[in-house]
């Protein structure tokens, strides 16, 4: 004969602690990074090529790949204009480039990292867009 009630308690057990990291810390743990994109000089930008370098799903996917490569090109062959798939030319630059676009680096780049706790050291020595305290 099945015990209903130890497999009930057990199965209450369980849950308990599947949920335990999430009710720990107030549901943190399930809130999702929302990078923003409202910069100003985003919004400068006309609706429709409110785009970054490469396409977004590149980008989330593959931005680190890209930033060694552009960093590999103008320190060690002093290539400094990337052409993108589109055609567009960029300075590659992490702090002229991407951090004029994402100048929000807490609510963006800052955002995901924390969430998926990667720490790019890159800022040790390039400089962090200035912010303002929200
Ligand atoms: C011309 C402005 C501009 C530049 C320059 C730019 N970005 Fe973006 N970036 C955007 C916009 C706008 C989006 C949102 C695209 C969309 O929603 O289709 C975006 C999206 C992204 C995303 C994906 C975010 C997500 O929600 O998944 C990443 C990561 C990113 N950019 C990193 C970078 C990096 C790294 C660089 C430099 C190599 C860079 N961007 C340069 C405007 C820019
Ligand atoms: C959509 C979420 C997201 C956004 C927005 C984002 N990143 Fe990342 N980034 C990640 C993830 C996830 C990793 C770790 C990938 C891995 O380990 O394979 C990462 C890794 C990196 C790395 C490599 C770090 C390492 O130690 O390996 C660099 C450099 C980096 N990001 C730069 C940036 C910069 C600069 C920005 C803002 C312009 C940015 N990222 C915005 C998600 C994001
Ligand atoms: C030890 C200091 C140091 C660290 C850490 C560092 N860089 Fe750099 N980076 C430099 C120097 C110096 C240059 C050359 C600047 C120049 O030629 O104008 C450079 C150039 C670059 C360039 C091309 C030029 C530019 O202005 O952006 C990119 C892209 C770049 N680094 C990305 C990164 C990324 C991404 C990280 C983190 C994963 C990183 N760097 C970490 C020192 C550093």
């Amino acid at each position: 004969m099945y015990n209903a009630g130890k497999i009930i308690i057990g199965l209450l057990i369980f849950v308990g602690l599947v949920a335990f990291p999430f009710v720990y810390s107030g549901g943190k743990a399930t809130a999702k990074p929302d990078p923003k994109v409202d910069t100003p000089e985003i919004l400068k930008l006309a609706e429709n090529e409110r785009k970054c370098v490469e396409p977004k799903a590149y980008m989330k996917g593959e931005h680190m790949v890209l930033l060694n490569d552009w960093r590999d090109w103008v320190v060690r062959d002093d290539n400094t204009i990337y052409t993108a798939t589109d055609g567009k030319k960029y300075t590659m630059s992490l702090q002229n480039t991407c951090m004029k676009c994402h100048s929000n680096k807490k609510k963006f780049c800052d955002e995901c990292h924390n969430y998926t706790a990667v720490k790019p050291y890159c800022w040790d020595c390039h400089i962090v867009p200035k912010e303002k305290e929200t």
